[in-house]
């Protein structure tokens, strides 16, 4: 972000009383504070008594081992059946759980009934397969209902599962696989995407052949089209699952037995393998969607348009939104399918009341056409959420006036995969926001803006954004690697946790996250590790070395922009750059394709042989260089401007 579009930040001093209607009806009133600061243990401890628990807990909070945290030390729940079948036992059985939109513009409801028992199907299936609690299950499945059929049955049976997002490729699935020792994959023949199909079993056919912990990959029919078969280790969904008995006695497990793990970009090659457990997890995730959200689950259609590949479709379209007996709509397809309206024809469709996706795609939006959605009765949406990056106050707007008819409240929610569910936002019917801050931390969290030496800044001014407290859904380590947990999160100032986000806080104590600080980029509200791409790049034969920034980009919040060395006599060409950009895709997925690839012949690196990526960054975003003097060879940056002027560009 430039100086002057930070300054303008800072200055935005519009702010967003609630609706006194809205107010009046909110679920949180502004005492929650007060009431969380008294104590935040007792606070959590009411939380988890929206929970059905089988076995009460003796402690609330034991943070003896910390930063390893426990919460509700002793109680046992499960949490597949706190979000299904306790629904049904209340006589809510015929309440729809899901409305599946299908890309094809299908409809199926799903009541909490029928959930129950496809669950249970599922639970006996996965048990049949010899799967028992503690094993782990890859999930690679597009928005499908069996999507989330098949991560409650993990919970039912106490199988952490782990979902890798269905845009990722064979190479990402396999490590993902490998790194938790996966028993059995879930996948799909394939998925629907813009009217046509693409295969997904492929890539799991790719991957499982080299991953030794694997016996199963369990494959649901979706798109009907022709795939390889191998009889000793492939069954279908519909021969084992839809034929199994919907009967299944729950176990209950401990409140810190694994739920799931979910790997994300870190600042090295490796994606960290973030694990969650069941009790703490469930209770903050399940009390931000109401108090968040005001959800009146008797009356409300909720949406979260996130992909349950990310932990946003982990904590608030499964477990969060379930537990508290929902009904929401689950969409397949693209937002372009089959016209760029596709959103607001389902908001109409279903009377969707609370709608939660990421500034990308609001931007996106404005761009196709800011009057598009006028077309539709949009009149059923009373609020609006946000996740995933900073959102810009010009798009916070349009989403208030465009989308919000001028009077829905607007949530911009700050969390990550670490934190499990929502820690920085305002709070509707309480809070008065303003356009581009997340505000303050919600009731029982604890958060700060902190210098360099780790001391809290004072109102004004900027700085890193740090927790000071734990939190029930916090991360509960790395998979298989307790000191990289220690050290990516604990080690920068003692006993506090660093996010990565730089952040500001306001004259008024309000805190503006401003992205991340370290080697993390945000694309589309996606996190890619500039490391990640650096090595996918570096392992194509043409490539002696790359560097890798993130640039600012108007509609994805970052781009992706490469620099290359090649090796010996390749010269690089349209053709080489494309190829490159493929390898990526293969690599890692098509979301960590580099926008541009420039071929250059040196990279700028300091005496001690650290690439300096900021002047990579001026040079991406057409800035002006900065201070060169720290490097090794000052005429290096010349050598890469007569490179660029002489390389094709790749804008694709
Ligand atoms: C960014 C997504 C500003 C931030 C839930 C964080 C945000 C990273 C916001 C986590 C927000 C998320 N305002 N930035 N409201 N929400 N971020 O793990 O940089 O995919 O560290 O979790 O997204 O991304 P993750």
């Amino acid at each position: 972000m430039s100086d002057d579009a930070l300054s303008n930040l800072l200055h935005e001093d519009r702010t967003f009383p609630p609706d006194p209607a809205f107010e009046k009806r909110a679920n949180v009133k502004p005492d929650v504070y007060e009431e969380a600061t008294i104590s935040r243990t007792a606070f959590w401890e009411e939380q988890a008594r929206r929970l059905a628990w089988d076995t009460g807990w003796d402690q609330v909070l034991d943070w003896s081992d910390a930063p390893f945290a426990r919460w509700f030390v002793g109680g046992r729940l499960n949490v597949a059946v706190n979000c299904v079948d306790r629904h049904v036992a209340a006589g809510l059985g015929n309440r729809t759980a899901l409305i599946f939109e299908a890309e094809s513009g299908d409809t199926q409801e799903i009541t909490y009934a029928h959930l129950q028992d496809m669950v249970c199907q599922a639970a006996n299936a996965l048990t049949g397969l010899g799967v028992v609690a503690g094993d782990r299950v890859a999930i690679y499945l597009p928005m499908i209902p069996q999507a989330i059929v098949a991560m409650l049955a993990c919970a039912r049976i106490g199988a952490p599962h782990s979902v890798v997002f269905a845009g990722f490729s064979a190479e990402a699935l396999r490590s993902r696989i490998n790194d938790a020792e996966a028993k059995v994959v879930i996948t799909a023949d394939g998925q629907f995407r813009r009217g046509s199909t693409l295969p997904l079993k492929a890539a799991v056919d790719e991957a499982v052949s080299h991953t030794p912990s694997v016996e199963t990959v369990l494959v649901v029919r979706r798109t009907g089209d022709d795939v390889t078969w191998d009889p000793e280790r492939d069954v279908w969904w519909h021969e084992v699952v839809d034929t199994a008995s919907p009967e299944h006695e729950a176990q209950a497990f401990p409140a810190e037995h694994p739920l799931f793990i979910l790997y994300t970009s870190g600042t090295t090659g490796t994606p960290k393998g973030i694990l969650h457990t069941s009790g703490g997890y469930l209770t903050q995730t399940a009390w931000t969607h109401w108090a968040v959200f005001d959800l009146k689950a008797e009356s409300d259609v909720y949406w979260c348009t996130a992909d349950i590949g990310w932990v946003t479709g982990h904590s608030y379209i499964v477990y969060g939104p379930l537990a508290n007996g929902v009904t929401q709509v689950i969409y397949e397809g693209t937002p372009d399918t089959p016209h760029k309206a596709r959103w607001w024809e389902i908001v109409q469709k279903h009377r969707v009341t609370l709608l939660y996706t990421a500034p990308t795609a609001i931007r996106t939006f404005m761009k196709w056409g800011e009057r598009l959605p006028d077309d539709y009765d949009l009149s059923s949406l009373r609020l609006l959420g946000s996740v995933g990056e900073p959102i810009n106050p010009e798009a916070w707007m349009w989403y208030r006036r465009g989308i919000g008819g001028d009077t829905c409240p607007i949530v911009d929610t700050w969390w990550q995969t670490e934190t499990g569910a929502i820690m920085i936002s305002p709070l509707p019917g309480v809070t008065a926001p303003k356009p581009g801050s997340a505000m303050t931390p919600l009731p029982g969290i604890s958060a700060a803006v902190v210098d360099d030496h780790g001391a809290p800044v004072a109102p004004g001014n900027g700085g890193y954004l740090v927790l000071q407290q734990p939190w029930p859904a916090m991360l509960r380590g790395i998979w298989g690697n307790k000191q990289r947990y220690i050290d990516t999160y604990w080690s920068r100032w003692p006993d506090v946790y660093f996010a990565g986000d730089g952040a500001k806080l306001d004259e008024d104590s309000n805190i503006w996250v401003l992205g991340r600080v370290d080697d993390v980029m945000n694309v589309s509200g996606h996190r890619i590790s500039t490391t990640e791409v650096e090595s996918a790049l570096v392992s194509h034969p043409a490539v002696a070395e790359a560097a890798v920034v993130g640039a600012a980009d108007d509609m994805t919040g970052q781009g992706i922009v490469a620099f290359v060395i090649l090796r010996g006599d390749n010269t690089g060409g349209e053709e080489l750059i494309t190829e490159l950009r493929g390898h990526v895709a293969h690599e890692i997925g098509p979301i960590a394709k580099p926008r541009q690839i420039m071929i250059v012949p040196e990279l700028p690196k300091t005496r001690s042989g650290k690439i300096m990526r900021r002047l990579l960054r001026d040079v991406a975003e057409q800035r002006d260089l900065g201070d060169v003097t720290t490097l090794a060879d000052p005429t290096v940056m010349n050598l890469i401007s007569q490179g660029l002027a002489a390389a094709p560009g790749d804008d694709a």
